[in-house]
């Protein structure tokens, strides 16, 4: 199958990314590169963009699509976690303009790489799958009661203990290594639906947010901005999850506390209703902005 990713919240993060007449943009998840050629296809030559991704395709796939670009587009092959090492690597001291889409894209959703339960797939679920360990192998390795707070506190999954117990009952027994064996364990303990969702489908975030360490990373980003971002620059997040949208939200009030940092606004930005039809997906979706004043502003 090939997913076609719908670009969420397009004309909000370009509004938030384009104001600028040169320097440094970041695309922390370059994905398929919406974001990224929206915002250097609205600005002159001399802003260029990184873009980072974990997931190799990803990045083939935004390299493509960004070729016309030259120069302008540098892809990258790391986490946004690592912002800060990548731009000392690059000898870069501050960019202007980051931003970040989380979560995972159609195309990851729709490939065979344990993100869906169409089909029987290998229990993946990595962004990138050059490197640590799979869905499959971590629920070999993590213990029960860990396997219930992860269900728990990253998929808001009910029965989480009962659900814990029965899947590592399972991986004992080697039957937890496909996306039909998490589909068949989900059905036999939580039922066909959970909160008007496929039963499988709460269970599985939260497997893929302990897999690529999401929360992780999301809050070693957080706490970098202030050596990342220039006088004058911005940074604007989607979340699509409670448990990410909260870190964002704190994260950056946090730093708008100390004078450095505003708020442009307090409200999360959400899709129009125009986007909302369009794309079911971006229902979801909360933009939220960071500023880092100018001395004289
Ligand atoms: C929703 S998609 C981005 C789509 C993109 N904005 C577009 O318009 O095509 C999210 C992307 O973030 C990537 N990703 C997730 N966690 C990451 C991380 N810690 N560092 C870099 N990329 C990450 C995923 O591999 C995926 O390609």
């Amino acid at each position: 199958m090939d997913g076609v990713h719908v670009t969420v919240l397009l004309e909000e993060v370009a509004a938030a990314c384009t104001d600028l007449t040169s320097g440094w943009v970041v695309d922390g998840t370059v994905g398929q590169g919406g974001h990224a050629e929206a915002i250097l296809s609205r600005t002159p030559p001399a802003v260029r963009l990184m873009g980072f991704d974990r997931d190799p395709q990803a990045l083939e796939a935004s390299s493509l699509r960004l070729a016309a670009f030259g120069d302008r587009f540098v892809p990258i092959h790391r986490g946004y976690d690592s912002m800060r090492e990548v731009l000392d690597e690059a000898g870069v001291a501050v960019v202007d303009r980051v931003c970040l889409d989380l979560g995972l894209s159609t195309t990851q959703l729709d490939s065979d790489r344990g993100f869906s339960f169409a089909g029987d797939q290998p229990l993946d679920m990595r962004f990138d799958p050059t490197e640590g360990l799979t869905a499959a192998e971590r629920l070999h390795e993590i213990s029960e009661s860990e396997l219930a707070n992860v269900l728990f506190l990253f998929g808001e999954v009910p029965a989480s203990r009962r659900l814990a117990h029965r899947m590592k009952e399972e991986a004992r027994a080697n039957r937890m290594e496909t996306t039909a064996d998490l589909v068949r364990v989900c059905r036999e303990v939580l039922g066909p639906m959970v909160r008007k969702m496929p039963s499988p489908v709460l269970p599985a975030q939260a497997l893929r947010i302990l897999v690529n360490g999401e929360f992780e990373r999301l809050d070693t980003f957080l706490a970098s901005i202030p050596s990342i971002l220039a006088p004058g620059g911005r940074v604007a997040v989607i979340s699509f999850h409670s448990g990410e949208d909260r870190r964002v939200k704190q994260g950056f009030k946090a730093l708008a506390t100390t004078k450095e940092f505003r708020l442009p606004q307090r409200k999360p930005i959400g899709p129009t209703e125009e986007e909302q039809r369009r794309n079911r997906r971006s229902r979801a979706a909360h933009l939220r902005i960071l500023e880092r004043p100018t001395e004289e502003s």
